[in-house]
């Protein structure tokens, strides 16, 4: 596997590290796509260490800033001719924070979450294109489960305005973007079929959060996160999920598909009510996520956005792309 190359975003941490370790084992040279240098130096060590995989690079990338991706990408193909496997791991959840907004002014979950994995794809795309089999893989929560509920919905509005929606929640801002990404996986897997490129989404139920991680949030959210992690499985699970759906043959012609943690395909939910009991089973299950955009259309809008925040990126910093 010496020659397949995959970049990891977020990989100094939790379901990235794990990851990388994982990609690491299997001899595949992996770029750890991380903002916090000095932490994650550490954390290439270690893995190189475990794996003796001298191939495992650390690169400089905040996935939240335009510039920083802009940068990362033109370093990338500086060295590299091709990309076969892209994974959006890192994503924002400060649960409890107040508003913030990235370098580029933009709302900061969807920045991270949403934004930058975009334009990052799209300027990596020609090296994407150049793989015998490219695999582009989204991390998904389970919290999109809120849309199965009519009420839930993006907010778009604000997105790219200087609007500051009435209520904000990380936690809402989360699901919103966790949904957003699920829909642009459908978008751009149909998009990027003529080039022969996947994209896929894992929805994540949970994963045992590090306790760096659990600092990032606000102590409400701390307690029922160290709670869930009595029960989340270790990160390496979900980890092994990455590997699988990035590598295997089984998969080689899925894409634009939502997985489920047993690699199973989830379906829409129908549209119409099933009832408490089938709502219910729903909810606790993972074979259905919301069928958001068939009674909205709001993918076709968040392609829009999209296309909008990676042009004006490559308006700012025409010299990074
Ligand atoms: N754990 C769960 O229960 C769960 C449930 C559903 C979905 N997920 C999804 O699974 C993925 C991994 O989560 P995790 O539990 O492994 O979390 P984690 O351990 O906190 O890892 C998140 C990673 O993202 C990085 N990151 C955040 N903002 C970034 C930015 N602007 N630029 C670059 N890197 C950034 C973090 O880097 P720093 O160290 O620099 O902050 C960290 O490495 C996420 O997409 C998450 O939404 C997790």
């Amino acid at each position: 596997m010496k020659n397949k190359i995959v970049i990891i975003t977020g990989a100094n941490s939790g379901i990235g590290k794990a990851a990388t370790l994982r990609f690491a084992r299997e001899g595949y040279k992996v770029i750890m796509a991380c903002r916090d240098i000095e932490i994650s130096r550490k954390c290439q060590a270690e893995i190189i260490k475990i794996t003796n995989n001298h191939l495992v690079e650390l690169m400089e990338l905040d996935v939240s800033s335009s510039e920083s991706i802009q940068r990362f990408c033109s370093i990338f193909r500086s060295r590299y001719h091709q990309l076969d496997i892209l994974i959006h791991n890192a994503a924002y959840f400060n649960h409890g924070q107040p508003y913030r907004r990235s370098q580029d002014g933009v709302e900061l979950t969807f920045a991270t979450n949403v934004f930058g994995p975009f334009l990052m794809t799209s300027l990596l795309y020609n090296e994407l294109k150049k793989s015998e089999d490219p695999r582009i893989l989204h991390a998904g929560s389970n919290i999109i489960k809120h849309f199965l509920d009519p009420k839930t919905k993006i907010d778009l509005s604000h997105l790219l305005t200087n609007n500051i929606p009435d209520s904000f929640s990380v936690y809402k801002m989360y699901a919103q973007s966790k949904m957003a990404l699920t829909l642009l996986t459908f978008k751009m897997a149909e998009a990027f079929k003529q080039d022969g490129i996947n994209v896929n989404a894992l929805q994540i139920n949970g994963a045992k959060m590090s306790k760096r991680t659990l600092r990032k949030i606000k102590p409400w959210w701390r307690l029922i996160a160290r709670v869930q992690n009595l029960f989340f499985p270790d990160p390496a699970y979900m980890a092994d999920k990455y590997f699988k759906i990035c590598t295997s043959e089984n998969f080689r012609n899925t894409t634009g598909k939502l997985f489920n943690d047993k690699l199973e395909i989830m379906q829409p939910a129908p549209k119409q009510y099933p009832g408490f009991i089938k709502q219910v089973k729903q909810v606790l299950g993972s074979h259905v996520y919301p069928a958001y955009d068939e009674v909205t259309g709001v993918t076709l809008d968040l392609w829009g956005l999209c296309n909008t925040f990676v042009s004006e990126a490559k308006d700012l910093n025409p010299n990074n792309q």
